[in-house]
């Protein structure tokens, strides 16, 4: 699949650096059930629940985004699948695919509730979705999540392949906490048919760690990996930052997400959308724009879109995050959660 270089839609949303932006980013909700270490801190203070969007207005808005060329939808969180209701938001946006205006609508998520739903979504064409786990280690998991259940992630798996739904491991790299733990993660993700991709922690938001000690260069991760195994580069792209080898002995695909070694941002084709209608055109800069009001100001869409359209003339030309002893705030305050990644 091809997403970045397919077919062209007839509207475009065209950056100031050139950059077609095909792929919208919704953060459903800021919450989760599970408080990553790398990601929240302990003791978060989530938005009150009068502040969402309905899901009405998140349908609105990303059908506002495929009228303006967007291809592939991706539900984020938090923790997408914790959003009361959400199935009928995927139900719903699931009518983009039928008509072919979008590619393809796509989840990330913790898994926690993913046997709940899985059979629900393939129903509604998902048909790939990302699963974040960084250690198969049920206590390190527990660990790392400070809450989460592993066997429980491994039944969502488990009933996301039994509905013909692929999926992508997402691991994010902690030195000393998982990288003696990746190849493991790979051979039994690629021994299931999985793709794992790994991927460098961005300093955003303040949490309880201290990144500077987690960090792992990927450079370094990929050189490790090198003496167990080959890895050829392969040009197979999903549309997202990733890079990604054919490893000869597994027979899958690892990908690598280097936001801190190799910046990927000259080809960024997306945006991202937070549950109160805020926009992000740039993952690692503080610059938003609110939709919301426009949203609500009419019921056509001609203010929205308008909207939109100025937004993405100041997408950013990339991030500018820094990861060091003498950096210690975080590049960006925002976590990580309020848009998803
Ligand atoms: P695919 O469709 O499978 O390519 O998904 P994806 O990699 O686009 O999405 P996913 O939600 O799995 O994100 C994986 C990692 O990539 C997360 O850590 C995201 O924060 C990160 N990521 C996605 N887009 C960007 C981006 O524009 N900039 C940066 N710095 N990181 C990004
Ligand atoms: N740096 C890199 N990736 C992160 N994620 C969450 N926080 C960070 C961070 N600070 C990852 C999650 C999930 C994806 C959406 O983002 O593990 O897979
Ligand atoms: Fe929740 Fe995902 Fe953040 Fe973990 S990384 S706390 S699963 S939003």
């Amino acid at each position: 699949m091809d997403i970045a270089h397919g077919s062209r839609h007839e509207a475009e949303m065209i950056d100031p650096f050139g950059r077609s932006i095909e792929y919208l980013r919704v953060s459903v909700t800021d919450r989760c059930d599970f408080r990553c270490t790398y990601c929240m801190a302990e003791d978060m203070t989530f938005l009150p629940k009068k502040d969402l969007l309905s899901l009405e207005e998140l349908d609105r808005l990303c059908t506002a985004f495929v009228e303006k060329g967007v291809r592939k939808l991706r539900l984020t969180g938090g923790e997408p699948l914790v959003r009361k209701n959400v199935m009928h938001l995927v139900r719903q946006l699931s009518r983009h695919l039928d008509s072919g205006a979008l590619k393809e609508l796509t989840l990330t998520t913790n898994g926690s509730q993913l046997s709940r739903f899985a059979a629900e979504l393939a129903d509604c064409g998902v048909r790939r979705i990302n699963v974040s786990i960084d250690t198969l280690d049920p206590g390190k998991f527990r660990t790392i999540t400070r809450w989460g259940d592993l066997s429980r992630v491994l039944e969502g798996l488990e009933a996301a392949q039994a509905a013909g739904i692929a999926i992508k491991i997402n691991a994010v790299a902690l030195k000393g906490f998982n990288d003696e733990e990746i190849p493991d993660l790979l051979r039994w993700a690629n021994g299931r048919g999985m793709d794992l991709t790994v991927i460098e922690t961005m300093p955003m938001g303040e949490i309880d760690a201290d990144r500077t000690d987690q960090y792992m260069p990927l450079s370094l991760l990929r050189a490790r990996l090198e003496q167990q195994f080959t890895l050829n580069d392969i040009p197979y792209r999903t549309g997202g930052p990733a890079r990604y080898v054919q490893v000869a002995e597994t027979g899958g695909r690892l990908g690598f997400i280097t936001p801190m070694t190799h910046n990927f941002c000259e080809s960024c084709n997306r945006v991202r959308l937070t549950c109160t209608g805020t926009l992000y055109m740039c993952l690692g800069q503080e610059d938003a724009a609110d939709l919301r009001a426009p949203l609500r100001a009419s019921e056509g869409n001609d203010l929205l879109s308008q909207a939109i359209d100025e937004a993405i003339g100041r997408k950013p030309k990339g991030h500018d995050f820094v990861i060091d002893r003498r950096t210690n705030r975080p590049s960006v305050p925002r976590h990580m959660s309020v848009t998803g990644g």
